[in-house]
């Protein structure tokens, strides 16, 4: 596996995609102003930033919230996974960059010191709260839809609730799998969480659109049990395991049939389950 050298500068983003407008208009009541602290771009496609964290900002980690920047003089919002673990005292977010995306066409150009609007109220069913108890937890995800995780596995909870985690993150190119990998590489270096991962994360990185050691879908492998080799587990029982996924409608649907085939049930908040579900952020 290796670690892909990031672009410190936009020069990843087409030049002709859409400038933000200033940011100092007033705030509506549900939202909050929060200042951008550092950007990181990892490919043409993908970026992630820190911002500052509101004293009275409270989440479970896994949830997402609204996000965005005034346009046109209106809150343009989309909902976003908080990357960062609910200890953390700024919020991250990993974010794709549609070229015609009304909002990340936009917000690709922010870097440290510009206004963002951050909404008031977290929610969400990527959380330890929704599943049963159980042994091993399978973060499955794809592109940007390993957000949630990332916040996840930074969390003591996780580690206290379960034995093993397994976080399987499957992009169409190598260059994709950069965040996660330096998110897994800094985890082990933490000193409140690396001690606790210890051996106990085991992460997982394919590729579908490039030559690559793990190669192909995450269904594809799960069906053919390839995935349960190479991350050295047998295959799914919902008397032991557990199973969160997040990712595209389409990887959404066929991962939720699949765990439904295993005999899983879905969970959520009020009704906890073996297996949850949520859409990665989309324009
Ligand atoms: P593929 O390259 O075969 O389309 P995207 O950026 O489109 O969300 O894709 C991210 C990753 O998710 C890609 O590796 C893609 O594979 C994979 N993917 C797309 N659709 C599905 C699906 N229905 N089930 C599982 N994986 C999927």
């Amino acid at each position: 596996m290796t670690t892909l050298a990031m672009h410190d500068t936009h020069a990843g983003s087409p030049v002709d995609t859409p400038s933000i407008e200033p940011q100092d208009q007033p705030v509506p009541g549900a939202l909050t102003q929060e200042t951008v602290i550092s950007v990181r771009h990892w490919t043409d496609r993908l970026f992630s930033f820190r911002v500052t964290r509101p004293q009275s900002f409270r989440f479970r980690s896994g949830e997402f919230v609204m996000l965005g920047l005034f346009n046109g003089g209106k809150p343009l919002l989309r909902a976003y996974s908080v990357a960062s673990p609910s200890w953390d005292e700024e919020l991250e977010f990993f974010s794709i960059k549609v070229p015609d995306g009304p909002l990340t066409s936009r917000l690709q150009h922010i870097e440290p010191g510009d206004k963002i609007l951050l909404g008031k109220k977290p929610t969400g069913t990527l959380i330890l709260d929704a599943l049963t108890p159980g042994k091993t937890l399978y973060m499955l995800s794809t592109g940007t839809g390993i957000a949630p995780f990332a916040s996840l596995i930074r969390d003591p909870e996780t580690y206290d609730k379960f034995e093993t985690i397994v976080l399987s993150h499957t992009c169409r190119e190598i260059a994709e799998l950069g965040y996660g990998n330096d998110l897994v590489a800094a985890i082990s270096e933490d000193p409140l969480i690396g001690e606790l991962v210890d051996g106990r994360l085991i992460h997982d990185t394919a590729v579908t659109r490039e030559k690559y050691g793990r190669a192909g879908r995450i269904t594809s492998r799960i069906e053919s049990g390839q995935f349960f080799g190479d991350v050295g587990q047998p295959p799914f029982d919902p008397a032991r395991d557990r199973v969160m996924i997040c990712g595209s409608m389409a990887m959404l649907k066929d991962c939720a049939a699949m765990c439904e085939d295993f005999g899983f049930r879905e969970g959520s908040n009020a009704n906890p389950g073996e297996y949850v579900i949520e859409k990665a952020f989309a324009e």
